[in-house]
């Protein structure tokens, strides 16, 4: 794959697609990882002489108004942005109209400006190849050059990630670059052990994965809200426990599945739950309840894995010479549900294995908790983009870009 070092970029206009979605209360940024982990490709480029112009999203705004809809605006992240740089960013406050014009027509050589939500622009992700192309065609209007740095998207089929990469010459960036070599890790000649933990709410986003795990892991941890559909499937009641009911046929499938390759799947043996969801705000003490899998109160709902699974994952992951982790195994951002999280960030930290954080949650989760992220592996940036690298899908942001 072309990196930014195959680009000649000195005096260039080089327009970088980056992954800027931070988590944010308010306009303050809880967890910055995904600006620090744009700085170097961004930092080269400004330091070899480019005019940067970097086209980012946040969230998934419904409108087209960045005033009405500030809370998707990254103004803040300009700010970041260029406290890290150490250096001003322009920021633009729309994405291919007067304001972007007049911010990108302004740049000098080393010098940087971000753009607007690309996605208060519809046609960023539409569905019709030609709305976006044209959207594409605005956006590539302010490069010489594309760099394709925002991993964390690289699996939407979108304009400013797949489109725009038909119209001008490009190269990957350097953050996507690391992913990559990460991700190669986890699926050409893996180092066993080979364990993988995966939590999150909805088990129907990680189907695909544990799919396709079946064939390359040798151990599957599952924690998380998704956890109660497997349980369910087991026969446990899970009281008022999120569930999805539909998915049980296909989890009995891949329990069948795994017991015949002789995957060990491991589910938790007790929970951590409460008669109500916990107030994330406030984070008032919200009396939790520890119970076996087998004795769920009907009036409890899950919301951690209890402290004896915690040593059993612990235990778990011990031997790994591999970890893959995604998804955290409880509603961490409340104090009473984040010990379960907690655990198995600490095993990994604890383990000598070459172990990988995947997606956006857990990797924030990690630094939420206040772990050092050096003590892990890889911590990655991209959610549903290694998932779907691991699913052995082919990623549109990957597949449009120059070899
Ligand atoms: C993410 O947060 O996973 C990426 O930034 C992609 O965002 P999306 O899921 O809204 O496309
Ligand atoms: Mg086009």
């Amino acid at each position: 794959m072309k990196t930014i070092d195959d680009l000649d970029v000195a005096g260039k206009r080089v327009l970088v697609r980056a992954d800027l979605n931070v988590p944010l209360d308010g306009t303050r940024i809880t967890d910055d990882g995904r600006i620090r982990a744009s700085v170097p490709t961004l930092k080269a480029l400004l330091e070899r002489g480019a005019k940067v112009i970097v086209t980012a999203h946040l969230g998934r705004p419904k409108g087209v108004d960045p005033e009405a809809d500030a809370k998707y605006s990254l103004a803040p992240v300009a700010v970041r942005l260029a406290e890290l740089l150490g250096k001003p960013v322009a920021f633009a406050t729309d994405t291919v109209g007067a304001s972007a014009q007049a911010t990108v027509a302004a740049l000098q050589d080393g010098e940087i400006a971000l753009l607007e939500n690309v996605r208060f622009n519809p046609a960023e992700t539409s569905k019709d190849a030609v709305e976006r192309g044209k959207f594409a065609d605005e956006l590539a209007k302010f490069g010489d050059l594309f760099v394709s740095d925002g991993f964390g998207a690289v699996h939407r089929r979108h304009a400013s990630v797949y489109d725009v990469a038909e119209d001008l010459p490009n190269a990957a960036g350097y953050l996507i670059a690391t992913e990559l070599g990460v991700l190669k890790k986890l699926t050409e000649d893996v180092q066993r052990p080979y364990v993988v933990v995966l939590g999150g709410s909805k088990v129907s986003d990680k189907l695909g994965v544990i799919d396709n795990l079946l064939d390359k892991a040798d151990r599957i941890l599952i924690g998380g809200g998704m956890v109660f559909t497997f349980l369910k499937a087991q026969g446990h009641e899970v009281g008022k426990s999120l569930l999805q009911e539909d998915q049980i046929p296909v989890v009995l499938e891949y329990l069948e599945r795994a017991k015949a390759k002789g995957v060990e799947f491991v589910l938790p043996v007790d929970v951590i739950g409460s008669t109500e969801f916990p107030d994330l705000k406030t984070k008032a003490p919200s009396s939790p309840v520890t119970s076996p899998v087998d004795a769920i109160p009907a009036d409890v709902l899950g919301l951690d894995i209890g402290p004896e699974s915690r040593k059993l994952f612990a235990a778990k992951l011990a031997d790994a010479a591999t970890i893959f982790w995604n998804g955290p195994m409880g509603v961490f951002e409340h104090p009473d549900f984040a010990d379960g999280t907690r655990a198995v960030a600490q095993a990994l930290v604890d383990s000598s294995a070459f172990s990988v954080v995947g997606g956006g949650d857990s990797a924030a989760a990690v630094r939420i908790l206040g772990f050092d992220e050096n003590a892990f592996g890889h911590i990655s940036t991209g959610g549903g983009a290694s998932l779907e690298y691991l699913e052995g899908k082919s990623l549109p942001g990957l597949a449009a870009l120059e070899n």
